[in-house]
């Protein structure tokens, strides 16, 4: 009897002292288990009188049970406590602000270049790339430039070697592409091209896209009208273009292109200073000698090639002033140009 009141105090302290419900576990194990304290008492039922057994064992079963329900009670109770302190731990406040996804946008020249080649492909030219370094002879050789030529002077040409130049212009891609392919021929070469030059309206590395249609009867009117499909595709509707004379090697005849202001429609403004004209490109009629020295018959084909700046679009449609705000990384001025 002594036993059994000294085993329930001990276990309803425990069981009170208890900060979880795997500590009841254990007590549940240690008093109510198979080997468990009030267990082993009913194993001492033989050591009893026997007239005593019946009161025995029935003070015994009243302390499991009571040992059962106390532990019942507090793993009730402990399980509550967990219970809240798991909610608070995984719960949410849905009134702090949202983490905002950073998106990037393409830079403006890429988009432009995109306007471009979109506005190329839908009259059936296809895109072909060529090395930014590539070979003199491809740079200026094939296009009618000869060495110590004064025309070679045009281009402040960043030399890697004698006969290796970073490339000055994106001409060697017409060099490459008829070297490779039969006529009829219709390619846009888009690219980075590089040059000794620097100031605001000029950067040592610049993008440019050059066109070449190669086939049978190719004028200068078609030309003309194809430049001037483009450039109503590229600024708006109304705007004209016309051709002046100019001079290339690689061209005969060559001309440059200006198109009326996209600022002030042709009245004149302070972009096009006061003519209503911007010059655009340069392009012509692909001289015959650069189609006989990529083994086109110059008798049965004639070709038509324009050379674009990305950059100077890009300026004329949004209005930038200075080619380096193009090339400073501003993620502010870059931004500007997202699709919203
Ligand atoms: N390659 C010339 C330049 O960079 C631009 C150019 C002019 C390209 C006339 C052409 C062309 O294809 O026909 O200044």
């Amino acid at each position: 009897m002594q036993d059994y009141s000294v085993i329930k105090e001990k276990a309803f302290e425990e069981i009170e002292k208890a900060t979880s419900s795997a500590q009841l576990v254990d007590l549940r194990v240690k008093y109510l288990g198979k080997t468990g304290e009030i267990s082993l008492l009913m194993k001492n039922m033989k050591d009893i009188a026997p007239e005593e057994r019946a009161s025995f064992g029935k003070v015994v079963n009243e302390l499991k049970t009571e040992v059962e329900s106390k532990i019942q009670e507090k793993d009730t109770l402990l399980k509550e406590i967990e219970f809240k302190n798991k909610i608070k731990a995984e719960s949410l406040d849905i009134t702090l602000p949202g983490k905002k996804q950073e998106t990037g946008n393409l830079h403006p020249l890429n988009i432009v270049k995109n306007q471009i080649i979109d506005a190329f492909t839908g009259m059936g030219f296809e895109v072909f790339e060529g090395p930014e370094i590539e070979l003199d002879y491809y740079c200026f050789e094939a296009l009618n430039i000869p060495k110590d030529h004064p025309a070679r002077d045009m281009q402040d040409t960043f030399y890697v070697k004698d006969d290796i130049v970073l490339r000055p212009h994106t001409s060697p891609g017409q060099i490459r592409t008829m070297e490779n392919k039969k006529p009829p021929i219709k390619i846009l070469s888009p690219g980075r091209v590089y040059r000794a030059d620097d100031d605001a309206s000029h950067s040592p590395m610049f993008h440019q896209i050059e066109g070449l249609v190669v086939d049978k009867n190719v004028s200068l009117c078609d030309l003309k009208g194809l430049l001037n499909k483009f450039f109503k595709t590229i600024f708006d509707e109304t705007t004209e273009i016309r051709l002046r004379p100019s001079y290339f090697p690689f061209t005969e005849p060559s001309v440059e292109v200006d198109v009326t202001c996209s600022k002030c429609h042709g009245k004149g403004c302070s972009l096009c200073k006061g003519t209503g004209w911007i010059e655009i490109l340069g392009a012509g009629i692909v001289n015959k000698k650069v189609l006989e020295n990529c083994g086109i018959d110059s008798n049965e084909y004639s070709a038509l090639a324009f050379g674009l700046g990305i950059e100077r679009i890009t300026m004329i449609k949004y209005g930038i002033t200075d080619i380096r705000t193009l090339f400073a990384n501003n993620v502010k001025f870059l931004k500007q140009f997202e699709r919203r």
